[in-house]
């Protein structure tokens, strides 16, 4: 195979095999000797102050060896990813603020004897009140649950003259919408091993941001990041969740304190107990449009629950609030989007930081509208939709990579191929419905870099360091590929060194679908620079210009083929023996918004996409089929096309999970028995379609698809489940309950 085709091809993964056999090692699996094993003590109590927290009755239990309070926090105990928000204790101090706050660590030499030790930890509270609503929370006098007040973040997008927008429409609508608390539902707990080595704290884990684990457990530990090493292990997905620190700064604190080996991992319930969720919003919208569709005006305002800590509460609000009115030619906006604390376990990121949320809110907005002016809802789409050099409602002029009308077209293709097979007379209500999105990658607003480093080895094979956690999402793939194809070998030629803070750069999160188009960008940098390095000293070994020769295959030579070549290994050894190495870097054209309009860049490209959906409702019990998914995504390029269609299928199946039966009650939802995922019984065949509208700034002009994968389905679903009931769902997930009303004609 010609060493050419890699980007854009089809290769089995690396890490495929393993995982299908069972053979990959992740943290939990990873054996060490003299283990102390780790349970965390939790409130039992939503809001309060801790008066005393009585350890004597855990030291008592036979096995256990320390029990660790906020007291035994040698550093800052405060901790965060977003640094201007960090407000999390890694052991709840003077106040608990959720049921299931740490209050205590206990290390024992079993984990039955931990456990048990954590069962004995009693806790003195003095009870305040519990907010457990985001309005109640910025009501005046409710009980401040941070000293700086109950709004955490607040985000404003101010554009163009809206109030002459709404007053020189032919249709306005003005609907409320809200969606429920969701949780990630990664296969793997969160899990983490730690050890000294030669004064070293390694702690082993899953990650989806090795280097950000490093810097905080530095600083609750009070230690110099140059004493830990965090490596990422095999995740076993994050999908946002693993972005923030759960067990690692336990096994830190443990290992620090004792010198010993220590190990945590969460069972299902402490998973859904105690680490992070999705934001449930509240939305209230207004859309104004002209006679023929144009938008004129949108307003929003977007109120998000954060529950009890911050965690990625700013950048949900930022980009809820950026992606507010949709792929879509807005003149003017009136958006603002507010983060509030309340008393229930914290959301953080999960897949789309508030944009599907905002995205169920502007989709079912431009069906309304569609239907007040008697326009078909792809049409309206289609003469709405951005494109190149259009303006986006923060003001951003786009490049020439967007490729919207082109994923509108590819749906609308089958959904007309759909309809002409709707209307079957069985009495059985079914429907169409479409979504569509735009989604910026990488993190909104702030300069967020990724740096790689390619090496030449003495026996002619290359190693790719990169810092970019794979979470099971195929990075390492696409950025081997990158590699391979910039420096014309085959992959099975590049070693691969990845998460690993003592041995890999900083390449920021996996995370906002940016470790293609960023990472991606620092390893052809980090190749290219390797590969002109190469040929220069091939060129003096070979007495030929440098102009006119090509790596290929692994070996230099002629670019026309005729005439001496020279191996890789060859020109190793002419370099001194050693790895020669080049390193590279990329950070997307972004800058800060204005505080107050929200005006400003803050990605360096969108990725664009259009699902539509076709549903069937049992008139009966109201159950809702989803019987296609048809899901076209402007990527850029496909840098390995079965991974690009994985995600496009795994994010609608998480889309129809979010649209019809995900909603988590805190206390009501231990396990996976009574919050309902979907199966593959829910999921149809998704029919995913890719779209190349190639990005000039991305590495063979890619962009991503991670999270825009997942953004557009719910708006589909529900759309579709309108068009089929004749009345809308406004709350998600649309439960039986809920659809039976739609079917009786009644909004629900
Ligand atoms: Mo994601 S919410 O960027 O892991």
């Amino acid at each position: 195979m010609s060493a050419r085709r890699i980007v854009g091809g089809a290769r089995p993964r690396r890490d495929a095999v393993d995982k299908v056999l069972g053979r990959t090692r992740f943290a939990a699996d990873v054996r060490v000797p003299g283990l102390l094993h780790l349970a965390v003590a939790r409130s039992d109590t939503a809001h309060a102050r801790v008066r005393a927290v009585h350890t004597a009755r855990a030291l008592a239990v036979p096995g256990v060896v320390r029990v660790f309070t906020a007291r035994h926090v040698p550093g800052v105990n405060r901790y965060g990813i977003i640094a201007s928000t960090a407000d999390q204790p890694m052991l709840a101090g003077d106040r608990v603020r959720f049921v299931g706050e740490a209050v205590a660590l206990v290390a024992a030499e079993t984990p039955e004897a931990a456990a048990e030790g954590a069962r004995r930890v009693a806790v003195d509270y003095a009870p305040l009140p519990a907010i457990t609503d985001p309005a109640e929370a910025l009501e005046a006098g409710a009980a401040a649950i941070h000293d700086r007040g109950n709004l955490c973040f607040e985000q404003r997008i101010v554009r163009g003259d809206v109030d002459a927008g709404f007053a020189r429409a032919a249709a306005v609508v003005e609907r409320t919408y809200r969606t429920a608390v969701i949780e990630h539902a990664y296969l793997e707990p969160e899990a983490a091993v730690a050890w000294m080595e030669d004064g070293v704290l390694v702690v082993e884990t899953s990650t989806q941001n090795p280097h950000y684990d490093r810097s905080d457990l530095g600083r609750l530990l009070g230690v110099a990041e140059e004493r830990i090493r965090v490596v990422q292990r095999a995740t076993g997905g994050g999908f946002g969740g693993k972005l923030d620190l759960s067990v690692q700064p336990y096994v830190a604190l443990a290992t620090w304190l004792t010198g010993r080996p220590s190990r945590l991992v969460y069972s299902r319930e402490e998973s859904f107990l105690a680490t992070g969720k999705r934001h449930p919003f509240v939305m209230r919208y207004r859309s104004a449009a002209d006679g023929s569709g144009r938008l004129l005006a949108v307003e929003a305002d977007l109120l998000a629950d954060t529950g009890a800590y911050a965690s990625y509460a700013l950048a949900v609000a930022m980009r809820a609030a950026v992606h507010a009115a949709g792929p879509y030619r807005v003149p003017a906006v009136r958006i603002r989007c507010r983060t509030v604390y309340t008393n229930r376990v914290f959301s953080g990121a999960m897949r789309g930081f508030g944009t599907p949320q905002a995205a169920f809110g502007h989709e079912s907005q431009m069906d309304l509208l569609a239907g007040a002016l008697g326009i078909d809802p792809l049409e309206i789409r289609r003469c709405n939709a951005l494109g190149p050099g259009d303006v986006t409602v923060t003001g951003q002029t786009l490049g020439d990579s967007v490729g919207l009308v082109a994923c509108l077209d590819r749906v609308g293709a089958v959904r007309d191929r759909w309809a002409r097979r709707l209307r079957e007379p069985d009495g059985v209500p079914r429907g169409l419905g479409v979504g569509a999105m735009y989604y910026g990658i990488g993190n909104t607003g702030v300069s967020n870099p990724s740096t790689a480093r390619v090496a030449l080895d003495p026996d002619g094979a290359f190693t790719l360091f990169t810092g970019a956690a794979d979470i099971g999402q195929g990075s390492d793939n696409a950025l081997l590929a990158i590699c391979a194809e910039t420096l014309g070998v085959d992959p099975d030629r590049i070693r691969l060194v990845r998460g690993d803070t003592a041995r890999t750069a900083n390449a920021g999160a996996t995370s906002a679908s940016r470790q293609t188009y960023i990472s991606g960008g620092a390893v052809l940098r980090a190749a290219g620079r390797l590969r002109q390095r190469l040929v220069q000293e091939a060129a003096q070994a070979l007495g030929v210009p440098a102009a006119r020769l090509a790596l290929e295959d692994g070996r230099i030579g002629p670019a026309d083929g005729s005439g001496t070549s020279v191996s890789l290994a060859e020109v190793a050894a002419r370099c001194g023996g050693g790895p020669v190495s080049e390193t590279g870097g990329f950070d997307p054209d972004a800058a800060v918004l204005d505080r107050a309009t929200g005006q400003g860049r803050p990605y360096g490209t969108y990725a664009f996409a259009a699902q539509v959906a076709r549903v069937s409702v049992d008139p009966a019990t109201a159950e809702v089929r989803v019987d296609g998914l048809a899901a076209a995504h402007d990527v850029g390029r496909a840098i390995h096309r079965p991974s690009v269609l994985g995600q496009i299928s795994g994010g609608a199946a998480m889309g129809l999970g979010m649209a019809l039966m995900e909603t988590f009650g805190p206390g009501r939802d231990e396990n996976l028995d009574t919050y309902l995922v979907p199966t593959t019984l829910d999921v149809p065949r998704v029919t995913p379609m890719i779209v190349e509208q190639a990005e000039p700034t991305g590495p063979f002009g890619a962009k991503g698809v991670g999270e825009p994968a997942l953004i557009p389905t719910a708006p589909a679903i529900l759309n579709a489940l309108a068009a089929a009931c004749g009345a809308r769902i406004h709350n998600l997930p649309a439960t039986l309950e809920r659809v039976q009303k739609a079917l009786r004609g009644e909004e629900a």
